[in-house]
């Protein structure tokens, strides 16, 4: 039952003690997140596992690309554990390393050495090894501005991976126009775009998260009519039009922050996952708070991690069994911290 495992994890976390560490990304179910040593957004998350060197034991409570970044930042002696190897990414799927290196020789060939690329966390590590070898950097959605900014200051033009909403929104926001934009589809190796190439400046991955592509205008358009009093507030993984249409956009950090920092009776549409909004509509009895999309939107690899992982994965660690290691090869993971790195210098 329910409480049986929850009993089991919370004795298992007792005998480990600090030989233990659970991060637990804001979109886990409430009954993962209860055990969690440490809750927050991709940025946050990333800081804290490269920072605790102590721990024998990380058992992430995120997606696959998550405990990557965990493994890469930690000590060579801790292991980072997946509680269930399918939590993957859906978006850090539609970027693979081959089809990065054809489009890379293909950018080359029209751009020349003008364009530096640029991965969001939300990617495999072969991705990041490659930006990584490439000087380009890693963004988070808490920091892709800065980062973007950064870039700039090294080259013409950038390669956005995979997210092309993040990419879009970010850029749009510190003054490219979507006419300096073009789009790489990975499928059929070729740049979408209509007009002298000599104008682009980013080249979007074609490549979105399908839980946040669930947003629409209408969504927006149906919230104003109702409650026209309403705040919308939007992860920046949301299309371009439904960005421009609400109040604000930002991480799940920003999300949370926006909403506890607002006045009491407040009212707020939110467009990200779905257990964080619950969970924030819990938090906040005193505001009226409701999912911009009515029919919620779970992303159901992170869904993929729940009570009965988190107490197997406990179980097998304690039993001494190496089962869900996440360990990334040295040669990808030696270029993929440089990516890392250049972005974690910016926020610490
Ligand atoms: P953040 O928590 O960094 O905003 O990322 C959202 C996300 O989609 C993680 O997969
Ligand atoms: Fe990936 Fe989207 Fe799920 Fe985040 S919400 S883990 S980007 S599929």
């Amino acid at each position: 039952s329910q409480e049986e495992l929850e009993t089991k994890v919370a004795e298992a976390k007792k005998r480990l003690g600090s030989r233990l560490f659970i991060p637990g990304h804001h979109y886990q179910k409430d009954e993962v997140i209860q055990f969690a040593d440490t809750t927050g957004d991709s940025l946050k998350l990333a800081q804290v596992s490269g920072e605790n060197t102590e721990a024998e034991f990380i058992v992430f409570c995120g997606v696959h690309f998550m405990a990557e970044t965990a493994d890469i930042l930690t000590t060579e002696k801790q292991k980072v554990f997946l509680p269930d190897m399918r939590a993957g990414c859906s978006m850090a799927d539609m970027a693979d390393i081959d089809q990065t290196e054809r489009a890379w020789t293909k950018l080359q060939e029209i751009f020349g050495d003008t364009i530096l690329p640029l991965t969001y966390v939300n990617s495999t590590a072969a991705i990041k090894s490659f930006v990584g070898e490439n000087k380009g950097t890693t963004v988070t959605s808490s920091n892709a501005e800065t980062m973007v900014k950064w870039a700039f200051n090294q080259k013409e033009r950038i390669l956005f991976l995979p997210d092309q909403h993040l990419g879009r929104n970010t850029a749009y926001n510190l003054g490219v126009g979507l006419d300096e934009m073009a789009v790489w589809n990975p499928i059929t190796d070729t740049l979408e775009y209509d007009g002298d190439y000599s104008k682009v400046k980013v080249i979007l991955w074609k490549g979105h998260c399908s839980v946040h592509e669930n947003f629409t205008v209408k969504n927006i358009q149906e919230v104003r009519k109702s409650y026209p009093d309403m705040s919308i507030i939007v992860h920046p993984e949301c299309r371009r039009e439904v960005v421009e249409l609400s109040d604000a956009a930002g991480s799940t950090n920003y999300i949370i922050n926006a909403i506890e920092k607002s006045e009491p009776g407040s009212s707020w549409a939110i467009g990200t996952e779905m257990n964080l909004v619950k969970r924030i509509i819990q938090s906040h009895p005193d505001k009226h708070i409701i999912s911009l999309n009515p029919h919620m939107c779970p992303c159901l690899t992170m869904n993929r991690i729940d009570l009965p992982h988190l107490a197997w994965c406990l179980d097998r660690i304690e039993a001494g069994e190496d089962a869900n290691i996440i360990k990334v090869e040295d040669n990808i993971a030696n270029n993929a911290k440089l990516a890392l790195e250049r972005m974690l210098t910016f926020n610490n």
